[in-house]
Parts: C-alpha cells; structure tokens; sequence
C-alpha cells in the first residue's frame, strides 16, 4: 500500500529523473511523534485585530515559542496572522506586506494561519474584506510548497478565548495533510473551551466510540484517541471480529461486534455503553463502504442493491445511532459526534453516485444537528481526500496515481491523518469548533 512514486522521487535518480521531466516531487510530510511538542520551531505572530494582543499568550500556554518581531529568529515554523482589523478591501494589501518578505524564511512543513471574523458576523465594506481571506490562504495553500499548510480561521466575536485547541491542532504536525481549509470557531460552548488539563493526554478519563475500528482508517483513530488518554469502544462487523478484538486488547480498550446497518444497532450500542461505561463522550461513523458503478448499471441485482446497501452503512446507520444517543442521554454533556464524510460527496465522482450522495447527507447530518446540539455537545465531519488504506489499493492503478498526485502535497494522505483531526475536534479544549467540515485532502484539486 506504500506510495511507489513517492519512494522513486526520494532515491538520486528518481530525483533527477522526475525534476527533468518536470514531474511533480512531493515532499516528505511531517507528522507528530508522542510526547513531543507540538511546533518545532519558532511562530512569528503579526496583524492586527481582535486577537492580536491575545495570540502571544495563547501560544505560550500551549508550549510554542512565539514572537511579534521577525528579528526574533532567523527562520519560522509557522506564521499566525490575525487580519480580524481589516475591515476594508484596501486593507488586504496588508497581507501581502506581511507574508511576502517571509516566505523565504520558513522551515520545512511550515504552518500559516490567518485568522479572520465569519464574514456573516461582519457588515458592508468588512464582511467584503472577511470573505477575500478564503482566496487568499487557499491560494497560499497551493503555492507554498515543502510541505506547507495554509488556513482560515474565522474566530466569533466572543469566541477569541476559545481558539487554543485549534491553533495547537492547525500548527503542528498533527495536521499533516490538512491545507487550504476554512475552520469556523462559534461561541457555542466556548465558556468551557480552552479548558484541557494536560495537552498531552486531554482525552483523559473519556470514553470514545469509534465504528468500523478494525482497520485502516478506524484503526488509528482508535489509536490516536487511545493516545490522547480516552477508553476506546471499537465496533465492527462479525467477519472483523478477531481483528478488531486484537486491537482494542492492545489499546486497552472495548469492543462491540455488530453490523451497524442492524435494525437493533442504536439500542444495542447504547445499551452497552451506559451499563459498561456509564455513557459516551466521543462518538466517530467511521465504517463505510463503497459498492462503486455508473448509474446506468446500478440496478437492483441478484447480489444486492449497491445503491441501498452505500447509503444504509455510511448515512442511515450514523443518522439512526446520533439521534438515538442524544434522545437517550447516552451523549455525556460537552461530548463530541464526528462525521466521516469524503471530498467524493463534496465534488462528486463518477461511479460514485451512491456513495457520494451518502457521505454529502454525513454534511447533512452536521449541519442539520450542529445549531441544535445542547450540554456544549458538538458534532462535525473530515471528508479525506485520497488516504492510503485497503479501500484506496482497490482503486484501479490510474486512477489511484491520479487520486495521490492531484493535491497540493502531490501524495496519498495517511489514516493518523484523519484520525489526528477527529481527535481534535474530540478535544474538550473544542467546544467551540462545531459544524465544520474540514478535508483531509492535502488540498486536492477536485472539488471546492
Ligand atoms: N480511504 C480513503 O481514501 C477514504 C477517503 C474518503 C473517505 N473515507 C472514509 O473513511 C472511512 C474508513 O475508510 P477505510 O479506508 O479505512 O475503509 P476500510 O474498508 O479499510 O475500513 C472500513 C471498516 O468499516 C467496517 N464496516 C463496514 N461496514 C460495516 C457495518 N455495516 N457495520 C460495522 N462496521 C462496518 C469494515 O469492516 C472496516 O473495518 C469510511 O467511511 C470511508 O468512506 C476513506
């Protein structure tokens, strides 16, 4: 499952090979290792506004090494800047002014965030200058290279103290893979947010829920949350039964055999939950499937309906399994309900109507419960782009080079990838992040 082209570009005549016919060299992307810190390196934090005075601080509290003068180090991991005080298109320039004499002064994987107000919060002449942000750090996001990524913050007036969790997620390496995004940080729940006790482990004392946990995808997000200190409850079908036993045994965790699509699966999860656990804190869709096939052959057959079979595992099961843990109380208060959609139900793809128009109802589902979730309960999605696992190695050769390369990074992304941003929003220090939908896609081409 290993990337080929990848390991070609990295060898000395892979290197000069593929820079003389102009082919694309991905770089070697940074990920986090346990107990490290989060940035390594220092963050040089500019622009005016309502976080300015503010940021410093809040990097402080997180372990980064944070300035406000560009003579305070040579080179930079990441740049923060807070654009919330434009207030008019004429101020853009501002950005420039900022940005353009440091690109050249970055470290490997570098991290760039703009943080601005959600455009719908700003009026006339600042709502304008809000909005052009979104072009300008997907923008960035495409030009930066080396691994680099860009995003938009768009913090609420109210929520300013609530942006810890996102900024330790946003400029380390646990964000990978993610570049070119747009993350909205609400004032709902954000009293509490900002409040984790060890950043190290702040899902401490919690339990998660993680379906389809046996492998790829869901496998390390059982592992990335195990990491960050929460009780792991891994379900999976019965054909997965000894793999997903091995692994919840290895991460200390609990495991539940059931096929989601069962009529009887919300109250079995739920059940099982509140008298071994005492309820849930972290609930993750994980499981999906693809059945993939034009529509002009998707009829009904002798072997199922892949049309029915797509949507009941990737979008019934979840809808049926939320709803029941929130009308039961199965959801603890402050509790965090992630979505895992794809890029294929944002942009479509062909031979992909089913799964595709289940994984844009995951959106649904976020957007339909996200403003009216009480207790601080948030709920959100990831929509990874092409991620390298046992699903994408069915994916025929072409399409599969296609799918690794068509992206700002020109690779594949990993499953920590995925499961690094889910434990972000699964953060108690997240009780503002709620209704986001951020690709894990190293920012590929296809789609918004
Ligand atoms: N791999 C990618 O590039 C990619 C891209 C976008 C989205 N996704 C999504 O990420 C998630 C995980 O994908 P993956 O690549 O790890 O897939 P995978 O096939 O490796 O793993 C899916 C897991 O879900 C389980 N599962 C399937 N149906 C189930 C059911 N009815 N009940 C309980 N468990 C069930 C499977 O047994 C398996 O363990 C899926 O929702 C997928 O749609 C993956």
């Amino acid at each position: 499952m290993s990337d080929l082209y990848q390991g070609f570009t990295a060898s000395a005549i892979g290197k000069q090979v593929t820079r003389l016919l102009g082919l694309p060299q991905p770089a070697r992307l940074e990920r986090y290792a346990e107990g490290a810190a989060l940035v390594d390196g220092t963050v040089l934090v500019g622009g005016r506004g309502r976080l300015a005075d503010e940021l410093v601080g809040i990097l402080d509290s997180l372990g980064v090494a944070a300035v406000t003068d560009d003579a305070g180090a040579d080179t930079f991991k990441g740049l923060v800047f807070d654009a919330t005080g434009l207030t008019s298109s004429a101020q853009l320039v501002e950005l420039r002014d900022f940005f353009t004499p440091l690109l050249r002064r970055l470290d490997s994987c570098p991290r760039v965030v703009v943080i601005g107000t959600p455009p719908d919060q700003a009026r006339d002449d600042e709502r304008v200058a809000q909005r052009a942000l979104e072009g300008f750090t997907r923008s960035l996001g495409k030009e930066i290279g080396r691994g680099g990524t860009v995003q938009l913050v768009y913090v609420a007036e109210g929520a300013e103290g609530a942006v810890h969790s996102t900024l330790a997620f946003l400029l380390s390496p646990k964000s990978a893979y993610v570049s070119g995004q747009v993350v909205r940080i609400g004032a709902h729940g954000s009293k509490d947010a900002g409040a984790v006790g060890d950043w190290l482990r702040p899902l401490e004392g919690r339990v998660a829920l993680v379906t389809g946990a046996s492998r790829g995808i869901g496998e390390q997000i059982a592992r990335v949350l195990h990491r960050d200190g929460a009780t792991v409850v891994g379900v999976d079908v019965p054909q997965a039964a000894s793999e997903l036993q091995a692994v919840m045994t290895e991460l200390d965790g609990d495991h539940l055999v059931l096929d989601i699509t069962a009529k009887d699966a919300p109250q079995r999860i739920a059940r099982h939950l509140r008298e071994k656990h005492g309820g849930v804190d972290v609930v993750v869709h994980n499981a999906g499937i693809t059945r993939d096939r034009k529509l002009a052959n998707m009829a009904r057959s002798e072997q199922g309906d892949r049309f029915e079979q797509v949507i009941a595992v990737n979008l019934t099961a979840p809808e049926r399994i939320t709803r029941h843990l929130l009308d039961e109380k199965v959801v603890n208060d402050n509790g965090s309900i992630v979505g895992v959609a794809s890029i294929a139900g944002i942009a479509g793809n062909v031979g992909q109507t089913n799964y595709a128009a289940s994984k844009a109802g995951v959106i649904g589902l976020v957007d339909a419960l996200a403003d009216e979730l009480d207790r601080g309960i948030t709920i959100n999605a990831v929509a990874p782009g092409f991620i390298i696992t046992q699903m994408t190695a069915a994916v025929p050769f072409a399409s599969r080079e296609v799918g690794q390369r068509l992206n700002a990074m020109a690779q594949g992304g990993l499953p920590v990838d995925v499961a690094e941003t889910i434990a972000w929003y699964a953060s108690p220090g997240s009780t503002a992040v709620n209704g986001n939908v951020v690709r894990v896609c190293g920012q590929m081409m296809l789609g918004a």
